[in-house]
């Protein structure tokens, strides 16, 4: 299992943390860009915008770039086996590469990050054609993931230099109606959440948003410990580590099947999560079972609120409140062939809080699918 190894010892906190805008897009880097990019289109109703590849003079991957609402994802795969996309597809499988941030100066942020603590992926670069130039550099975080810095404010082309129109084309089917991340899980090993809490507080200037402990996280299995931390504003990045628990956590499957750290799920927002779920239902994607019983206790505690009650049991979304609200839920099964990274929808009706409620019922729901393959 591979870790980043981290040295606080270089960290300036006289140094002022990097300003990050929000979330430019999310990588994953796969063994099929063009199976995986198109379930993306198909199944999660997202639109193709852009294309890399030997076309448009890249030799060695293909990427292509979605978009749905303000989610961008770049899918990118290797043409050959010496590439570093090859090897990080034969060590994980299909994952998330890196969580890239939005700035308005990426040299900036990178020598404040590297002041700050942080373990270099990339110095800082220009990529520019006619259309202009974006900056950008890179740092390490939990195991192989990286943030990219990027600055496009002097580019004025579709998404970077390289890239050209996309090459898939959007299947039919009706609007999902994503919006944007809510929020992006890393998970990593036992005894290590502290530290990467340190590295985004020191490294990013972060706060710890909400900590759940392994008592407010456990079924009869398994429990795990997540900590919350963002940037005060869209960034909003939990992180959680396995706990003791009777057999294996949902959290050391992954671990062990991904052979590192990395983004466990990515949570994508929209308003109408009803109508969400069941055109993505249509469209094929399959999400974790709710047992009936749970709505018994749902009604009561959201006593109060007119919820559409019949469609959100027919469709498994699960309920919380909190006292500024209350959001809705739900879960994808994982969608590499790993038991890995999955997706959350959610629709936050006022709620800042992450379906805490939801936890026991929704752990059952991951471990009737762990013990289905054999790893509980
Ligand atoms: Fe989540």
């Amino acid at each position: 299992m591979t870790s980043t190894s981290l040295h606080h010892d270089r960290h300036d906190p006289a140094v002022a943390p990097p300003v990050i805008g929000g979330i430019d897009h999310v990588e994953w880097w796969v063994g099929n860009a063009r199976s995986f990019a198109a379930l993306l289109m198909s199944s999660f109703g997202f639109e193709a915008v852009g294309y890399a590849g030997p076309e448009t003079g890249r030799r060695d991957r293909v990427s292509h770039v979605l978009q749905q609402g303000r989610i961008r994802f770049v899918v990118t795969g290797a043409l050959g086996p010496d590439s570093p996309i090859s090897e990080h597809v034969r060590a994980h499988g299909d994952g998330v590469k890196d969580i890239c941030f939005l700035v308005d100066d990426a040299e900036a942020a990178y020598a404040a990050a590297i002041a700050r603590g942080a373990v270099t992926e990339r110095p800082p670069a220009i990529d520019s054609d006619q259309l202009g130039a974006i900056h950008q550099a890179a740092i390490r975080t939990y195991g192989e993931t990286v943030h990219t810095f990027l600055d496009r404010s002097a580019y004025t082309g579709q998404f970077a230099p390289g890239f050209g129109p996309a090459v898939l084309p959007t299947p039919r089917g009706e609007a999902v109606g994503l919006t944007r991340f809510d929020h992006i899980v890393g998970n990593v090993e036992l005894g290590h959440l502290g530290e990467w809490v340190d590295y985004y507080r020191e490294v990013l200037g972060f706060d710890q948003l909400v900590h759940f402990g392994d008592d407010q996280i456990s079924t009869e299995y398994s429990a795990l410990m997540s900590t919350v931390v963002w940037n005060h504003d869209k960034v909003v990045l939990p992180i959680n580590e396995p706990a003791e628990g009777r057999r294996k956590s949902q959290i050391e499957e992954y671990l062990d099947y991904y052979h590192a750290p990395g983004v466990q799920h990515l949570a994508l927002h929209t308003p109408d999560i009803v109508h969400a779920v069941r055109t993505m239902r249509d469209r094929g994607v399959r999400f974790l079972e709710v047992p009936p019983e749970y709505y018994v206790d749902a009604r009561e505690r959201m006593a109060g609120i007119d919820l559409p009650w019949a469609a959100l049991a027919e469709l498994g979304v699960m309920v919380d409140r909190d006292q500024d609200g209350y959001l809705l839920q739900i879960f994808t099964e994982t969608v590499c062939d790993r038991p890995t990274v999955f997706f959350e929808i959610i629709q936050r009706e006022g709620a800042k809080g992450f379906g805490a409620g939801n936890f026991k019922a929704l752990f059952e729901a991951i471990e009737r699918a762990q013990a289905a393959r054999g790893n509980l």
